[in-house]
């Protein structure tokens, strides 16, 4: 629980998705080296984690690497991909601690061997967690994800374990890779930029978004707060009008 009078306890998403921008933008502002913005953006990832499980929200999905970001300098994949194995390891202690769970989604296997491994180490540690699911979306593409998700269920038609009629969003949303997560209500981006960069294009179909200014190194649980008041400010409609939800 946490003591800000302005969160109403009974409206919370169940699941925040941040699309975490600026680290870049941040670094260069202080005449730094990108990857110095990538570090301090660790801990932002860090308060909002811990910020979201205090509240109890039960899924957290961080964009973390998207597929299109394997087109980045070599150097800045390598330091991030060296940055994503040291946080895993330094921080699967705490993550035991706080009792929240590391699941992954994306092309997982495209990642290089080690980090992949300490990934695998880090969810398999963390399984048993039933507090925050923390979701790091790594080498993901909601594009790519989608055509897994239609050449499986073709080659499941073809070899008749599954007839046409029975395709529909229930089932598409279980080929997904987030299947047995429920759809974001709330997704956050930071630093400025109105665009959703090939992320969940599926699974936000009806989220909230919130766009801020803030670059992702300076977006913190303040910051996190702000984002869920004013998600809880909207209202969803869902294609109903505000008469019919009233009554
Ligand atoms: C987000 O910050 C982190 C990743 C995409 C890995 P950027 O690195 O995109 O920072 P900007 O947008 O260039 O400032
Ligand atoms: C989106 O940010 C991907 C991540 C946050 C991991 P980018 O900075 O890569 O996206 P664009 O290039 O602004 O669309
Ligand atoms: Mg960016």
């Amino acid at each position: 629980m946490i003591e800000d009078k302005r969160i109403d306890y009974t409206k919370l998403p169940q699941h925040v998705a941040i699309i975490m921008d600026g680290n870049g933008r941040w670094a260069k502002k202080q005449g730094e080296h990108r990857i110095v913005g990538h570090q301090n953006g660790v801990k932002s990832v860090r308060e909002c984690t811990e910020t979201a499980a205090e509240l109890g929200i039960k899924y957290l999905t961080l964009y973390a690497f998207s597929t299109e970001n394997w087109s980045r300098p070599k150097e800045e994949i390598d330091a991030l991909m060296e940055l994503l194995v040291q946080t895993i390891v330094a921080e699967t202690p705490t993550l035991n601690k706080n009792n929240i769970r590391l699941q992954a989604i994306g092309n997982l296997k495209s990642l290089p061997g080690n980090c992949y491994n300490q990934l695998n180490e880090a969810i398999d540690e963390t399984s048993k967690n039933n507090g925050l699911t923390l979701v790091l979306a790594l080498s993901y593409s909601a594009k790519w994800e989608i055509i897994e998700a239609v050449k499986t269920i073709a080659a499941a038609t073809r070899d008749e374990k599954l007839q046409i009629s029975e395709i529909n969003e229930k089932l598409f949303d279980n080929y997904l890779t987030t299947k047995d997560i429920p759809h974001p209500e709330l997704l956050i981006r930071t630093s400025g930029e109105f665009r959703i960069s090939n992320f969940l294009l599926w699974q936000i179909a009806y989220a909230e978004l919130y766009f801020t200014e803030t670059l992702w190194p300076d977006f913190n649980r303040a910051c996190f707060l702000d984002a869920i008041v004013d998600y809880q400010t909207r209202e969803r409609r869902f294609g109903m009008t505000s008469e019919q939800l009233i009554s």
